[in-house]
Parts: C-alpha cells; structure tokens; sequence
C-alpha cells in the first residue's frame, strides 16, 4: 500500500532533493509540491506532509498539516526547545497526527553529535564551530544549538564548561554554556568542529557534509517513522539505534528528543 506524500518547499534544495526520492519508492506516492505561491489547501488529500521551508514558514504549516489529519515530517531549522514543548502540548492526546522533527538528516551528523556528547564529561574546555554555505539564514546552526544542548546535558552533574572571556563578542555564542562560533562561507554545504581539551590533549571530533547525498538515508528512515508517528519525536537518533545503548524512543511516544532545538 503506498502513502501519499505532499512536500512544502518543493522548490528548494532539500525539496527538490526529496521530491526525488519520493517519486522514486515503491511505497509513495507524490501527490503535492507546494512552493511560496501555494495555497496549504493543496497539501490535502495526502498522508505526510514534508516540511523544508524556511523558519519562520515552518510552523503554520505544522499547524494547517496537523489540524487537517496529516503526519509531518519537518527538516526546516529554527524549531526552539519552547515551540517544541508547545507543540507537543498541543498534540498530546492526538492519535490521528504527529509530528517528526529532524534537525539534521545526516547520520553522520547525528553519529558526530552522539560522540561529542559521549566525551562531553571528561573535558571541561569544549566548543563548537560550525560551518556553512552563506546562504543560511540561522545562525547558530540547529545542529550546533543540539550538540551544544546535549553536551550540556551530558554534563549537567559537572556543571558548565570552563569557557573564558566570553563577555567578548569574538569568543562566540554560548549555548548551554558551550560557546558556539558560526562561519558562513560560499562554497561551503555543511561543517561541524567539536574541539575538546583538557590537561595535556585536545579531542577533535569533525563532521562534513560534502554533498546533499548524506541527507538520502536519514530521510527515508525519518519518513518511514513519520507513518506511525504520534506526539513530537525529534532528531534522528531517537529512530535509528546508533548503538550506543539506549534505546530509541519508540514514534508514537509524545516526547521530544533529549535538549531537542533544530
Ligand atoms: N534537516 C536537515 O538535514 C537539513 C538540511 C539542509 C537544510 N535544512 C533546512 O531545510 C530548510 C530548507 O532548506 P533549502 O536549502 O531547501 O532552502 P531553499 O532552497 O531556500 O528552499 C526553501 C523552500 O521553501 C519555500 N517557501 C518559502 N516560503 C514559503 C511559504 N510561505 N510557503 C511554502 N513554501 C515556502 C520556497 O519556495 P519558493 O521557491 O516558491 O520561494 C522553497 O521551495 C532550511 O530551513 C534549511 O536550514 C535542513
């Protein structure tokens, strides 16, 4: 049995990029591509709505999908830890929506994050710089502001990382107290530098993404979950085991993802 898939953001890269992989599984169906100039009206009458739009357009479309009955899977930035605590108030007690919420479809992002966060408790000098193209509007990135809140969270029985002189612009946004540097240089797609140091040794832990290829995986796993989905599930490590002995929540669950922000 196919799924109908309606995409917002057709138009784009992410979009277009899925707007392929979805005309080509055998277990979907494209049935809408809406762009700036659509009305949301058109996404009814398919079962998903994919949202990769802009920030401050992501919302209402969650909201129009959600009140209409559909699943959602959003891989636009800017959803805070407050939105996403709101909206899962709002769906809690649904059975006939949800909504999966991806910062980064990239496995090797989420494997890179998982990492940082493993290491987080045994340095106390830890920061982030990230990297992308000059068209990204956001800033610090979602992926960034996520490893930022995850490492806080790693190490809240430790308490801050020794960040020093950050009443100085140049020494970057602190996010969790982890201070988060943000680079936006044309020709660049996407980077992340983890850099952790304590007595004696620093740790690097770098992810790059060279090529919106690294996006294909993760997306057919996140919109696979999507079919079932019920509540808020964020961030791909909560679907996929990545083997570091937790188990995902399972989609359905209303949570969000650990310190989730995208
Ligand atoms: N989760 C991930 O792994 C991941 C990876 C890369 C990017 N992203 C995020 O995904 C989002 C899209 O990225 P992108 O590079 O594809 O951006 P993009 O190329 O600028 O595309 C944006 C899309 O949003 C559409 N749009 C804008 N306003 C709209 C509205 N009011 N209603 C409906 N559609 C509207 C645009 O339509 P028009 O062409 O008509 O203007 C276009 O199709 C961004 O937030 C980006 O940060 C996420």
């Amino acid at each position: 049995m196919t799924t109908r898939v309606a995409v917002i953001g057709a138009t784009g890269t992410m979009g277009r990029l899925i707007c392929g992989l979805v005309e080509q599984a055998d277990h979907y169906e494209l049935v809408a591509r809406l762009g700036s100039q659509s009305e949301l009206s058109e996404m009814l009458g398919a079962e998903i709505a994919i949202d990769v739009t802009r920030p401050g357009v992501s919302q209402g479309v969650v909201d129009f999908a959600c009140a209409n009955g559909l699943r959602v899977l959003v891989g636009t930035s800017g959803w805070s830890e407050d939105r996403i605590g709101s909206l899962s108030h709002r769906l809690a007690g649904r059975d006939d929506t949800g909504v999966v919420i991806i910062p980064n479809f990239s496995i090797g992002s989420v494997l890179a994050t998982a990492f940082a966060t493993a290491a987080a408790r045994f340095y106390d000098s830890i920061e982030i710089v990230e990297a992308h193209q000059a068209a990204k509007v956001d800033s610090p990135s979602g992926t960034a502001v996520r490893t930022a809140e995850l490492i806080g969270r790693a190490r809240a029985e430790l308490g801050p990382v020794s960040a020093p002189h950050t009443d100085q612009r140049a020494r970057g946004q602190q996010v969790s107290s982890v201070p988060v540097h943000s680079l936006r240089l044309a020709g660049l797609l996407a980077r992340q530098d983890v850099f952790l140091g304590g007595p004696g040794e620093t740790v690097t832990i770098s992810h790059n993404t060279l090529s919106a290829q690294a996006y294909e995986r993760g997306i057919m796993l996140a919109l696979d979950a999507t079919r079932e989905a019920r509540g808020v599930t964020v961030g791909l490590d909560q679907i996929v085991d990545l083997g570091f002995g937790t188990t995902p929540t399972p989609v359905g669950a209303s949570v969000t993802g650990a310190g989730a922000s995208v």
